[in-house]
C-alpha cells in the first residue's frame, strides 16, 4: 500500500483538540471552561490529572507545529478554546486569545500546512455552563456570537471548517452518563443539549458559509460499527436501536431525515424541546463530513437498561485478540464499514476519515518508542479505508488521532495515541516508530 493508491486529490492530515494540548489554563485572559472545572472534580479523572499545562501547547505550537512537518502532513486539524476567545462565553472578546490563533494559523501556513478548525471541541465556557450550557437554547445565538467573531477574524486563511466534534460523545459523554464535563446526567439534560447541538451544526454551517469565501464547511461524528452479539432476534433489535443511538441520531437530522425515532422510540421525547422552525432548521448541505472511528461494539439485549434496553458488551469480556489501553477492541473492519454505511446516505458530498487512531502503554529505550502496535493499527485501518475507496465508496481523506500524546479526557494522560512521544515533566518530544513510518508513507 502506497499513498498514491489513494490518488492525487486524497487529504492525508492529523487531528488534535485545544483542551488536550494547550494547557496555559488561565493565561493572557482565557476564561475557565467546563473542562477546567470537571477536572478538579474529585474522582472525574483517572489519578486526579488535570490539563493545566497538557503538551503546552500554548507556548510551544511553533515546535509541534513543525513536527507536523517533519513528517510530512499536509493538514493539521486543531479546535479553537471558545473560553480563550470568549472568556465569559459572550460579550467582550479576548484579543490575545484570538491572537493565540491567529499564530497558529500563520505558523501552519509558513510551513506550507493547510489549518483545518473545529470550531466546538467539548471546551465550553464555565460561564455559559452557569446558564445550562448545552441544554439552554440560547446556546444557538451563544455559539453564534462566538463563531461569527472567529470565523471573521479567521476565515481569510482558513478555508476549513468544522462546526462541532463528536455531538453524539459530549452530549452522552457529558449530559447523559456524566463522565465528561459538565458532568451531568439524565434525558431531561441529555435530550435538550442533543437537540441544540443538531440544531448548531446547520445553525453556524449557514453562518460559516455566508462568511468564508471559498471555504469548506464539515462537522464531525463519531461512529462504531455495531454488531450483535449474536443472531437471536432480541439482540439483533438491540443493535439496532444501538446504532440509531451512536451512529444516526446527529447524522439524519443534518441530512434533513429527523431523528431515528422510528427504529429508538424513546428519542420520541426530544420532540418536546422541538420548536415550530426547527424541522426546516436542522438540515444543512455540508461539504464533507468527518467521520471517526475507533473500535466496534458488540451489543447485546438488555432489559434493565433504560431507554435502550440494550447493553455494549466490553472487548474484555469477549476475550479479542487485540486491546487498546482504551479497553477498545482492535477491529480493522469497523472503519470499512462505518465508510460504507455513512456512503450509503444521499447528499453527503464527501466523507473525511477526521479520526482515527489507537492508544498503547509506549515505553521510552534508549531515546526510542518502538510502537509496532500501533504501526500495523494503522496500517490496517488505512488498509480498510483503501479497500473502501477501491469499492467506489464516498471517502476522501484520512487524519491520525493524534500529533502528540496528550490529555485524554476522563483517562488523563496514561492513553497516549501520539505519532510523538510526550514526556510530561520535560515538555520533551519522541518521534514514535508510527511517525516514522506515516512520514515515510506520506514522503513519496
Ligand atoms: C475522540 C475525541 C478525541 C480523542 C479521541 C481518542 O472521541 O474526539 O478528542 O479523545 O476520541
Amino acid at each position: 500500500m502506497v499513498k498514491e493508491d489513494f490518488g492525487p486529490h486524497f487529504e492525508w492530515g492529523v487531528s488534535s483538540a485545544a483542551f488536550q494540548t494547550e494547557g496555559a489554563w488561565d493565561a493572557d485572559g482565557k476564561g475557565p471552561s467546563i473542562w477546567d472545572v470537571f477536572t478538579n472534580r474529585k474522582g472525574k479523572i483517572k489519578g486526579a490529572q488535570h490539563a493545566c499545562t497538557a503538551c503546552n501547547f500554548y507556548y510551544g505550537y511553533q515546535q509541534d507545529i513543525a513536527w507536523v512537518r517533519k513528517l510530512n502532513i499536509p493538514n493539521f486539524r486543531f479546535s479553537i478554546a471558545w473560553p480563550r476567545v470568549f472568556p465569559k462565553g459572550v460579550g467582550k472578546p479576548n484579543l490575545k486569545g484570538l491572537d493565540f490563533y491567529n499564530r497558529v494559523v500563520d505558523g501552519c501556513l509558513e510551513q506550507g500546512i493547510t489549518p483545518w478548525v473545529t470550531l466546538y471541541h467539548w471546551d465550553l465556557p464555565q460561564a455559559l455552563q452557569e446558564k445550562g450550557g448545552w441544554t439552554n437554547r440560547d446556546i444557538l445565538s451563544w455559539m453564534e456570537e462566538y463563531a461569527g467573531y472567529v470565523v471573521s477574524r479567521l476565515g481569510d486563511r482558513v478555508k476549513r471548517w468544522m462546526v462541532l466534534n463528536e455531538p453524539a460523545v459530549f452530549t452522552g459523554a457529558g449530559y447523559f452518563f456524566g463522565v465528561h464535563a459538565p458532568g451531568l446526567t439524565g434525558v431531561r439534560n441529555f435530550f435538550p443539549a442533543a437537540h441544540h447541538a443538531a440544531l448548531a451544526m446547520g445553525r453556524i454551517g449557514r453562518l460559516i458559509r455566508s462568511e468564508v469565501q471559498n471555504g469548506e464547511v464539515g462537522t464531525t461524528f463519531s461512529c462504531s460499527s455495531i454488531h450483535p452479539a449474536s443472531s437471536r432476534r432480541r439482540d439483533v433489535d438491540a443493535a439496532i436501536r444501538a446504532d440509531a443511538l451512536i451512529n444516526r441520531l446527529f447524522i439524519e437530522p443534518v441530512l434533513g431525515l429527523g431523528y431515528p425515532t422510528a427504529d429508538l422510540k424513546a428519542l420520541a421525547a426530544i420532540e418536546k424541546y422541538m420548536q415550530a422552525e426547527d424541522e426546516k432548521a436542522l438540515p444543512f448541505d455540508f461539504d464533507f463530513i468527518g467521520i471517526q472511528n475507533y473500535t466496534r461494539e458488540v451489543v447485546a439485549s438488555s432489559p434493565f437498561v433504560p431507554y435502550l434496553q440494550a447493553r455494549l458488551v466490553p472487548a474484555i469480556k469477549r476475550k479479542v485478540p487485540a486491546i487498546t489501553a482504551m479497553g477498545w477492541e482492535v477491529f480493522p473492519p469497523a472503519i470499512y464499514e462505518m465508510i460504507k454505511k455513512f456512503s450509503s446516505y444521499p447528499n453527503i458530498p464527501k466523507l473525511i476519515v477526521t479520526e482515527n487512531g489507537a492508544a498503547f502503554a509506549d515505553t521510552v529505550l534508549d531515546g526510542q518508542v518502538k510502537d509496532a502496535e500501533r504501526k500495523q493499527y494503522l496500517i490496517d485501518h488505512l488498509a480498510q479505508v483503501l479497500r473502501a475507496k477501491q469499492d467506489g465508496l464516498n471517502v476522501h481523506g484520512y487524519f491520525v488521532w493524534t500529533l502528540t500524546d496528550n490529555f485524554e479526557w476522563a483517562e488523563g494522560y496514561h492513553a497516549r495515541f501520539g505519532l510523538v512521544h510526550v514526556d510530561f515533566d520535560t515538555q520533551q518530544r519522541i518521534v514514535k516508530d508510527s511517525g516514522k513510518w506515516y512520514r515515510t508513507f506520506l514522503s513519496r
